[in-house]
């Protein structure tokens, strides 16, 4: 695991960037493995700015999303569908039927193997160390699956996403599992402000996996990079 930290937030974000717009300048069927949540969406607009700037042509480029809420309407404002319409898709040129979710009945694994695995992953992190959607507990050999969101998530992204409404936040999700993620061939984690401080102390200190952490998993990948701002690790 190589850590990259920067200033603030939007110089991480432009390294991020940078990292996804060489490999699709490389290869423009290039399979994007892509995250949700408030970290990435500093990327996304770096993204969607170039686009403007440079046209970067995204037509062939596929994107396999790591997880969507359980029984929420794709057509919800609070879907990770709609997120990704709004923050990415609708922005740039990709062809909306090279765009993938999990769902119950996809096979989403068999999905991304069929389309040759996926050539970059970003992800996110969750302050109690979940990645995706799986949560602490989850096996280290986990497939995509339906599973059961944590107080604490379910809490957090009422907060960020549902106007502090706990009942209107879904209970359940699908999600790739750690597995799913692992066989990514390179990995790119962003995690911004001081809240997800405790999570990059334990990740930076994790030689095994915990599956009570279950973002360890990742000390044992070859080619992940850790992007941080620097109030995500002051100690770094
Ligand atoms: C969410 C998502 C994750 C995300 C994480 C952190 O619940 N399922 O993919 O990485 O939690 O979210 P945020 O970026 O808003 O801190």
């Amino acid at each position: 695991m190589e850590f990259k930290k920067f200033d603030n937030e939007i110089d991480a974000s432009k390294f991020a960037a940078d990292i996804v717009l060489d490999l699709i300048k490389n290869n423009n069927k290039a399979k994007l493995g892509l995250a949700t949540g408030s970290t990435p969406i500093t990327l996304y607009d770096i993204l969607c700015s170039d686009y403007i700037k440079n046209k970067t042509n995204w037509s062939e480029v596929k994107t396999f999303n790591l997880d969507e809420y359980y029984g929420l309407s794709i057509e919800s404002k609070a879907s990770y569908h709609y997120f990704m319409n709004h923050h990415l898709f609708s922005k740039i040129n990709i062809n909306k039927s090279n765009t993938y979710f999990p769902s119950e009945n996809n096979n989403y694994d068999n999905l991304i193997k069929q389309n040759g695995s996926i050539d970059l992953q970003i992800l996110g992190i969750g302050t109690n160390g979940h990645i995706g959607f799986n949560e602490p507990g989850s096996d280290i050999n986990s497939l995509t699956r339906l599973v059961d969101l944590t107080k604490s998530t379910i809490e957090v992204n009422a907060k960020k996403f549902f106007n502090n409404d706990i009942s209107a936040v879904p209970k359940k999700a699908i999600s790739m599992g750690l597995k799913s993620i692992m066989q990514a061939k390179k990995i790119v984690l962003l995690a911004f402000g001081s809240s997800k401080y405790d999570a990059i102390s334990k990740l930076k200190k994790s030689t095994k996996f915990d599956p009570n952490f279950p973002a360890s998993v990742l000390f044992d990948h070859p080619d992940v990079t850790i992007i941080i701002d620097k109030e995500a690790d002051i100690d770094l």
